[in-house]
This record gives structure tokens, sequence and C-alpha cells, in this order.
């Protein structure tokens, strides 16, 4: 038994979490063709639930059903199904654990088989494989429009059974990018100044937390930077974290990067100056900056990318900067790993992200070619994509699953699915306060 990963944490609103480990938010793309839960994320939840984290938190669930993540995406847009959230909720709570809902609006990373007309603080796109539109700019009306529906989601979440929500303020989606002042070039109250490119994601908080009351679990989700030339810094960072003091956040999940910078998975990453930056660390990726968010922070951090070690998770917590240890992509075909870290009976994850790749050196992850790296962060994105697709319909994981039949089966899917909920998608109302 290890004891320091099995002690409970009590969070700020009363509610304890039963021991140091969470399922990091992990979008599944298993929705219906109305973007309802189905009974393979019953089936996904209840395999996490009985696998040891106490604390699972959902993919990104989206308020918006024009501009999503990704076709599979749940989303809560006056689209009914209450009744599959609350079997969602059951099942993933089956073992005590907790199970929070990660609420996000996609932004300008919405592709082009989700939507041609993505949204964001102002029309700068996405540079990567041509797969998205330029985005048209949100007026103030639809961002006032989609701070209640943070909330209202929240709400519904909290309705059918989920144990708390995280708003996903991190990774370059909606809020995130409001952040940046690399995305975000407005001139009026949301943009500009960093109170001003901030108030999004606080208002959102505020609005989550009035909703759901003094005693529910509140996250964040937030990146420690960018890792982009002129976007959100780590600066910025420690200045949102003493603001979002005020908000009655419970856990502060630190993340960063996003998909231009691919730093959540320990991939290529710019410094500030726009230099790529030379180390790369294999485990931990962002304890550095947990360390300084630490001294700033009043609510329990977890910390999220590159964690698979006892020792490293061991030497985290020991440090005092981080509470509660982020699991992402080895719960993707080792779904019982906290379980068995709990147990004492393994002492470290499988690491595919290091075999999923093309080749070593030229043709590997960290290739001096931006195509050759960007083919292998296809390939890994489509492995673990997968291997959810496959755990949601009661399939075991596929271990042997190469790069290239990863992205051909990945995007298949993808675009089957985007082309299932068109007709949804174009339903009149979304409850959007300016139809695009
Ligand atoms: C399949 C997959 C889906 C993901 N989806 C989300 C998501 O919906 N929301 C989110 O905040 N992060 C998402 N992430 C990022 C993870 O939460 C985590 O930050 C990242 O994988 C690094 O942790 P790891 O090294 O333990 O995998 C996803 C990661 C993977 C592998």
């Amino acid at each position: 038994m290890d004891s320091m990963l099995s002690s409970e944490l009590r969070l700020p609103c009363g509610v304890t979490l039963p021991n140091r480990l969470a399922k990091a938010p992990m979008t599944e793309g298993l929705a219906d063709e109305r973007l309802r839960a189905t009974d393979k994320h019953v089936r996904l939840y209840r395999r996490w639930s009985q696998g040891g984290c106490g604390l699972l938190i959902t993919g990104n669930v989206q308020i918006d059903r024009r501009v999503l993540e990704r076709p599979g995406n749940v989303a809560i847009d006056n689209n009914g199904g209450e009744d599959a959230l609350r079997a969602w909720a059951e099942a993933g709570t089956e073992a005590g654990n907790q199970l929070w809902m990660q609420i996000s609006h996609a932004g300008r990373q919405s592709p082009f088989y989700v939507t041609s007309k993505p949204l964001a603080p102002s029309p700068i796109g996405v540079k990567l494989a041509g797969s998205f539109k330029t985005p048209r700019a949100v007026t103030g009306d639809e961002i006032r429009d989609f701070i209640g529906r943070f909330a209202s989601v929240a709400k519904v979440a909290q309705q059918t059974g989920f144990t708390g929500v995280q708003v996903h303020g991190a990774h370059g989606y909606m809020l995130s990018s409001f952040l940046s002042p690399y995305t975000n070039r407005r001139d009026d109250e949301w943009g500009g100044s960093l109170e001003n490119r901030a108030r999004f994601l606080l208002e959102s908080v505020r609005a989550v937390r009035q909703a759901v009351g003094p005693d529910y679990p509140v996250s964040v989700k937030l990146n420690s930077s960018d890792f982009q030339k002129g976007g959100f810094s780590n600066e910025d960072c420690l200045q949102v974290v003493e603001w979002l003091n005020e908000t009655g956040v419970d856990l502060l999940e630190i993340s960063g990067g996003n998909y231009e910078q691919v730093a959540l998975w320990g991939l290529e990453q710019e410094d500030e100056s726009g230099k790529r930056a030379s180390t790369r660390k294999r485990e931990a990726y962002f304890m550095d900056y947990a360390a300084a968010i630490r001294r700033v922070a009043k609510m329990p951090l977890m910390v999220t990318g590159g964690f698979r070690t006892r020792g490293a998770m061991h030497e985290a917590i020991n440090s005092g900067d981080c509470d509660v240890i982020g699991l992402g992509r080895p719960l993707c075909t080792h779904t019982d790993f906290a379980k068995q870290l709990l147990e004492g009976t393994v002492d470290e994850a499988p690491r595919f992200e290091d075999t999923v790749q093309m080749g070593e050196g030229y043709w590997g992850a960290h290739s001096p070619k931006n195509l050759i790296r960007t083919i292998n962060t296809m390939g890994q994105q489509g492995f673990y994509y997968v291997q959810l697709l496959r755990l949601g319909r009661g399939e075991e994981p596929d271990l042997k699953l190469g790069t290239l039949s990863a992205i051909r089966q990945n995007l298949s899917n993808e675009i089957r699915a985007g082309m299932r909920i068109k007709a949804f998608q174009k339903e009149v109302p979304s409850t959007a306060a300016v139809p695009a």
C-alpha cells in the first residue's frame, strides 16, 4: 500500500478526495449524433471508476454545439440527454470516487470537419496542417451568453450526478485564447491588459460558483505558460492565479501549451522569446512551474503532464508544490494503473508515446522537421483516441496499433462522426445569443 498516494485531501468546499491520483480530462469522442452521452461513456467510466483514481475528470463537454473540439464531444446545448448524463455519472462514481465534468468552448481550435466558422477573441487562425478555418471574433453579447452557459452547464452537471466541475482555461481553447495576447487582439473590455484578457475566465468561474453553491467542487485547468512567443506567459499565469484565489476554486490543474505548441505532451515548445526549448523533461513536465504557482496559490494544486513513475509522484507531493497527480495517457491503455500504484504492485506506467513514432531521431517525435513532428503527434493522438473508442465499445486496447494505422483509423472515425452531427448542428436554435 502506498500511504502517500493513498492519503485523502480535503478541498476548500468541504469535499474530500479519497486519494492523490486523478484521471486527467481526456476527450472521449463517444457522443451520439445529437452530441449526447451514450452507453459507451457508461462502459468507459465504469472501468475507470474501478481503476483506483480518487478523482476522474471527464473530457471536455462543450457549451456550444456549433463549435466543438471534435465531432464526438458531448455538448449540453438544448439537446436533452439528461438521462444519459445521469447514467454516465452513476457508472463513473461506482467505486466512491469523485467525477467532475470538464466544461469548455473549443473556440478557434475547432477543425474544418466540425465547423467552417470557428469563434475566437480575434480572427487569428490556427496554423496546423490546413485543418482549421479562420475564426470570427465573438461579440460582447456572445461572451456574456457563453458565461451564462458555463454556469447553466455546471448546474446540469450538478443535477445529473457529477460530483464537481472543471472550467477548461488551458490548451488554447476559447477561455485560454482570451488570456493570450497573441490570439486576443481586442481593444474592448475583453482584450488589451491582462485584467481585460482574464475577465472572460474569471467571470465564468464566478458564474459557475454562483450556480452550484459553496459546497460543490469547482476546479480550473490553466496553462503555466503557452510556451509561445507573444502568448500567455508564466508571469501572466501567476497574476491570474492570484485573481483566481478570490473566486472559490477548489483545485487548480496546471498544464501548458496549445495546438501550435504541444507542451502538454512534453513535445515541441518555444520559450517565451520564440526559441525552441532545448531541454525536454522526460517526466513531470510542469513541476518547476508548479513551484512558482504554489507560492501565490491559495487553493490545492493538481499537476498533469508526464507523470509515469512512483518516484516522481512522491517527489512532487513531498515537495509541497503539488497535491494531486494528474494521469492522462497511461490510463488509455492501462485503466487500473492507479489501483496498481496504490496497492504497490507496479511502480511505473507504460510510455507508448516513446514507441508510437515513425522512427527514431530524425523520424521521431522530436525531429528537427516540422512535418515529421506533426505526423508523429497525429499518430500519438490517433493511438490514444482509438484506445478510448475501443474501451467504450467494450473491447480491450490494441497495444500493437502503429503510427500510420492510428492516423488512418482516427481520421476516418473523425470525418464520419463530423458528417453524422451536421444535421443537428444546423438545427435552430442553438441557445447561442447570436446565431452564426
Ligand atoms: C486522448 C487524450 C485526450 C485529451 N483530452 C483532453 C481534454 O478533453 N481536456 C483537457 O484538459 N486535456 C485533455 N488532454 C490532455 C490531458 O489531460 C493531459 O494534460 C496530457 O495528456 C498530459 O498528461 P499525460 O502525460 O499524463 O498524458 C487529453 C489527452 C489525451 C491523451
